[in-house]
């Protein structure tokens, strides 16, 4: 069955084409009989808005981008609830690209999303420099960094203070006694990552210690299975030479190298104290409630779809780099033991 068309639906109502088209655009400037009449015909005909040749009329779909880096790390999610709860204030939808951290995947998404003449694209990148963002924005389409920091000043971003939050983390595990403290990285490719190495760094440094003693123990990617495979490492070195500490990039590793060492019988915190990174919710809920730096999460996802649509509606608006401080949530996964 096609669906009745707009002209269908104004005959059958007894009125004119475009009082059904202020019905479905403007319905605040009807009537409320006239907007109770129309709405009633559209119910009984079937009527189903054409949204591609409304998309031709006016340029832009009512549409906007998401590009994440891992859609199963809850980070993102619940980025992508803050970022869904402007949209949806906004009448728009939200399309959510997966790069795995792979900028092919990265490409072929923006690509995808300027043909479809998204209003805008938020996105957390893969790559560092930004030509190809700047391309998108050159042709008409508003790109806002998510937990990434934007080096130019033509392009609002919005991120958290990464070496401030990985300076807290180990001055955490100094501060309650740790002299041999484990880095559990991810990517460098990553500025988030880099960062909080830095941010690492800058603590043993500040602690008078030398920064050589913070062990890094290097992760391919930014998941459990990286956790695990870390706190497979951990278990491998000598008892009396394993760090008594370890700060994970994120809280998705940390929990899988908590999930490594405790299945071998090692206590946490007594054993090897633990910290991650972002405060996911599992983070409260594991068997172990794990110490995490705080990001955001939501708020960052709010923030970035307002400067988005701020930008959309008046592209000569004034680009913000909008940037978090993280904060220590404190659990027993890394409590001094008594
Ligand atoms: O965005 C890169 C990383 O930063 C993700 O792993 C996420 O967990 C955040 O911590």
């Amino acid at each position: 069955m096609v669906p009745a068309s707009i002209k269908e639906v104004a005959a059958h109502a007894g009125v004119s084409i475009s009082t059904v088209s202020n019905v479905l655009n403007r319905p605040e400037m009807v009537a409320k009989a006239t907007l109770e009449k129309v709405r009633a015909a559209i119910a009984e005909l079937g009527f189903v808005r054409n949204e591609s040749a409304r998309q031709l009329r006016v340029g832009r779909s009512r549409t906007i981008g998401l590009v994440v880096l891992d859609v199963a790390n809850p980070f993102f999610t619940d980025v992508a609830r803050g970022v869904e709860d402007e949209a949806s204030r906004a009448s728009l939808a939200v399309i959510l690209c997966n790069t795995d951290d792979r900028e092919r995947r990265e490409n072929h998404y923006l690509d995808l999303l300027e043909e479809h003449r998204v209003q805008g694209v938020l996105i957390t990148p893969v790559a560092s420099e930004g030509s190809r963002l700047a391309g998108l924005q050159s042709r008409g389409t508003p790109v806002v960094l998510v937990d990434s920091t934007s080096a130019s000043l033509a392009q609002c971003s919005v991120a958290v203070d990464d070496v401030l939050g990985g300076e807290i983390a180990v001055s955490h595990l100094l501060a309650a006694g740790h002299n041999r403290i484990a880095y559990i990285g991810g990517p460098r490719s990553l500025h988030q990552v880099a960062d909080r190495h830095s941010g690492a760094v800058r603590a043993m440094v500040r602690d008078g210690r030398n920064p050589e003693d913070l062990a890094v123990v290097r992760a391919d990617s930014l998941d459990v299975a990286s956790g695990r495979r870390a706190g497979a490492e951990w278990l491998s070195l000598p008892p009396r030479g394993r760090p008594t500490a370890a700060f994970a990039v994120n809280d998705l590793v940390a929990l899988g190298f908590l999930q490594e060492v405790t299945r071998n019988g090692i206590r946490i915190p007594g054993d090897v104290a633990v910290v991650g990174y972002d405060d996911i919710e599992f983070a409260a809920a594991a068997a172990i409630p794990l110490t995490s730096v705080r990001q955001p999460r939501r708020q960052l996802g709010r923030t970035a779809a307002r400067l988005l649509l701020e930008e959309v509606a008046d592209p000569a608006h004034h680009h913000r780099q909008v940037i978090f401080e993280p904060e220590l949530i404190i659990r027993q996964s890394s409590q001094p033991v008594e």
